[in-house]
C-alpha cells in the first residue's frame, strides 16, 4: 500500500479514571485507529481510591504501540502524525520528586474521600466563604487541594521533599507531559487553564496561581512546585515525546477531560452544552467569556482557552455513573460486562420501587454532601436484580436533572435538548430513561468518542491542521440519535420527588 504522508493526522491521548486510550483523528475528525487498556484500581481503604502513576505512564505507551500498529497496517505513515494531544481525568493528584522524576506516592483519584475531615476543617477556617468567588470551586473532598494536604500531612516522603523543596505537585496532565517529555532532564512542567481550574490553587478570573489561595491553604510557595499554566492549545509549550516511535513528535493541545468532550461536541457557543457519562458524569454549560460563579450548586471551570480568550464553563459533576455499573458487575456479579446492563435493567418494566442514590463517594452536584453514602431504598421480597439495575442507572439521570435545575437556575436559560456521549451513553433504555426524566430531547452523536477528538481539535489548532471552529461543522453530524422524552410531566416529577427524598435521606451515614 502506498504511504500517505502527505495527508495529517492528529493523535490523542486520552487518559481516563478507569481506561486509558490513545486515538488517530483524520483531518474530518473521524478516528482512523485506536487502542484502550484498563487501569487498575487501588481502593486500599474504605473511600480511598489511588492510581499507579508509573503504570499510567506505561498504559499510555502501550496505546500509543497499540494504534499506531493498526494505523501502519493501513498503509499509512507514523509520521503523518502531526501531533499529539492530551485528555485527562481532572483533579487526581501527583506528587514527585523534582530532582529524580519519581513519584512519591500513588496518585490521589478525584472520587477519593480521605480528606473529609481535612474538609470540615477547612470549611471552619476564616476566609472559607470567599474560596468560591475567587476559584469557582466549593471546599469538597473532589479537587486537589485536600489531597495534596494530606500527602503532606501523612506521607513523611512527600514531607521531607517539601521541608526540602525538592516537591513537585502535577494533576495528571503534568505528570504525563512531564514524563512523556523525559521527566527531570527536559522538566517541561506545565498545566493548562482547564485542568488547573481544579486545583483550588487557581483564581478563575486571572487564571493565574492566587498566593490568597494558597495561603488559605498554608502552603508555603517556596517549598511546593506548581506547574506553569499555559493555553490550551500550544505548538511548543508542552514540549514533545523523547521516547518510542512517535518521539520528536509534539504534545500540541491539553484539556481536562470533560473540557475535552465540550470542544469534541463542539461546545464552542454559549448555551451549548453537553453531558458526558463517563466514570463519572459531567454536564458542562458554555456561559462565554465571563466567568458565571454558581448560587446553585455547580462548579464554574474554564472550557478551553486556545488562544488567550479564554471560555468558561458550568459545571454538574456527579461522582458515580458508569462506575455504578461496573459495581454490579464486580462487586455483585449481576452482570459479567457493563455492556449487558441494559439487558438486565430490561428484564423488567420498572424500578419496582427501588430508588438507588450511588453516593459512593458523598454525593457531588448540586447536592455537595460528602458524608453520604450509598444506599438503596425500597428493597422487598418482590425486588430482582433487574429493578437494581434500573435503579443504578437512574441514578445518574436523576443527578442530571437535579443539575439541569441548577443550570437554569444560574444562567437563566432553560436547554433545549442535551447532547450527550461516554460510554454508558450506549445503553438506548438509559438515554431513554434520561429523555423521560429531564423532558426534554436527548442527541447522542454517532461517534461517541468526544474526549479524544476534543484534545486532537486542541492540537489540531496548535499546529494548523484547522484554523476556525468553522471547518470544523461538519464533524460527527451524521447519524445522531435522538431520544424524546415519553412520560407525562406529572410522571416525571413524582419520580424525581421519590430522588430527592432518598437524597436527603442518605446525610450524615460516613460522619
Ligand atoms: O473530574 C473527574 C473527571 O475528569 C473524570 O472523568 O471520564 O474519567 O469519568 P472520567
Amino acid at each position: 500500500t502506498a504511504l500517505t504522508e502527505d495527508v495529517s493526522f492528529i493523535g490523542s491521548i486520552d487518559q481516563g479514571t478507569t481506561s486509558t486510550r490513545f486515538l488517530i483523528f483524520n483531518k474530518d475528525g473521524e478516528p482512523v485507529a485506536s487502542h484502550q487498556i484498563d487501569i487498575n484500581q487501588i481502593y486500599p481503604e474504605p473511600g480511598w481510591h489511588e492510581h499507579d502513576p508509573v503504570e499510567i505512564i506505561e498504559s499510555i505507551n502501550t496505546c500509543i504501540d497499540g494504534a499506531l500498529k493498526t494505523f501502519e497496517q493501513q498503509g499509512h505513515s507514523v509520521k503523518a502524525i502531526k501531533a499529539v494531544g492530551i485528555a485527562n481525568q481532572r483533579e487526581t493528584t501527583v506528587v514527585w520528586d523534582q530532582k529524580t522524576g519519581e513519584s512519591l506516592y500513588n496518585a490521589i483519584v478525584w472520587t477519593d474521600t480521605r480528606t473529609q475531615t481535612l474538609v470540615r476543617k477547612l470549611k471552619d477556617r476564616l476566609g472559607a466563604d470567599k474560596l468560591l468567588d475567587l476559584c469557582g470551586l466549593p471546599l469538597s473532598t473532589y479537587p486537589s487541594v485536600g489531597k495534596l494536604l494530606w500527602l503532606i500531612d501523612n506521607e513523611p516522603k512527600v514531607a521531607e521533599a517539601y521541608e526540602q523543596g525538592r516537591l513537585a505537585f502535577g494533576t495528571i496532565d503534568s505528570w504525563v507531559v512531564y514524563k512523556l517529555n523525559g521527566g527531570p532532564k527536559k522538566n517541561v512542567f506545565v498545566t493548562d487553564p482547564t485542568n488547573a481550574s481544579r486545583t483550588m490553587f487557581m483564581n478563575i478570573h486571572t487564571l493565574q496561581y492566587d498566593p490568597r489561595l494558597l495561603d488559605f491553604f498554608r502552603l508555603n510557595m517556596s517549598k511546593l512546585s506548581l506547574p506553569k499554566i499555559v493555553r490550551s492549545s500550544h505548538p511548543t509549550a508542552f514540549g514533545s515525546l523523547v521516547t518510542g516511535i512517535l518521539s520528536g513528535v509534539p504534545i500540541a493541545g491539553c484539556l481536562g477531560d470533560q473540557s475535552a468532550a465540550l470542544v469534541g461536541q463542539k461546545g464552542f457557543t454559549p448555551g451549548r452544552a453537553k453531558n458526558t457519562y463517563g466514570t463519572g458524569c459531567f454536564l458542562l454549560y458554555n456561559v462565554g467569556g465571563k466567568p458565571v460563579i454558581s448560587t446553585n450548586g455547580l462548579l464554574t471551570t474554564v472550557a478551553y482557552d486556545f488562544d488567550g480568550n479564554p471560555q468558561y464553563a458550568l459545571e454538574g459533576s456527579i461522582a458515580v455513573a458508569g462506575s455504578s455499573v461496573k459495581f454490579l458487575q464486580t462487586n455483585f456479579g449481576f452482570i459479567e460486562s457493563s455492556a449487558q446492563i441494559s439487558a438486565l435493567a430490561a428484564t423488567v418494566p420498572d424500578n419496582g420501587g427501588c430508588t438507588f442514590v450511588t453516593a459512593f463517594s458523598g454525593l457531588f452536584a448540586p447536592y455537595w454532601i460528602d458524608d453520604a453514602r450509598g444506599t438503596i431504598f425500597g428493597i422487598t421480597a418482590f425486588t430482582q436484580k433487574g429493578h437494581i439495575a434500573r435503579a443504578t442507572l437512574e441514578a445518574t439521570c436523576f443527578q442530571t436533572k437535579a443539575i439541569l435545575d441548577s443550570m437554569q437556575k444560574d444562567s437563566g436559560h432553560a436547554l433545549a435538548e442535551l447532547a450527550v456521549d461516554g460510554g454508558m451513553t450506549n445503553s438506548d433504555l438509559c438515554m431513554q430513561m434520561q429523555a423521560d426524566l429531564i423532558g426534554m430531547p436527548v442527541e447522542r452523536p454517532k461517534m461517541v468518542e468526544t474526549t479524544a477528538l476534543g484534545a486532537a481539535i486542541a492540537a489540531g489548532f496548535a499546529v494548523g491542521l484547522w484554523e476556525s471552529f468553522e471547518q470544523l461543522k461538519e464533524v460527527n453530524t451524521a447519524g445522531v440519535t435522538t431520544f424524546t422524552p415519553k412520560i407525562t410531566t406529572e410522571e416525571k416529577d413524582k419520580r424525581f420527588g421519590r430522588w430527592q427524598k432518598a437524597v436527603d435521606m442518605c446525610r450524615g451515614w460516613a460522619q
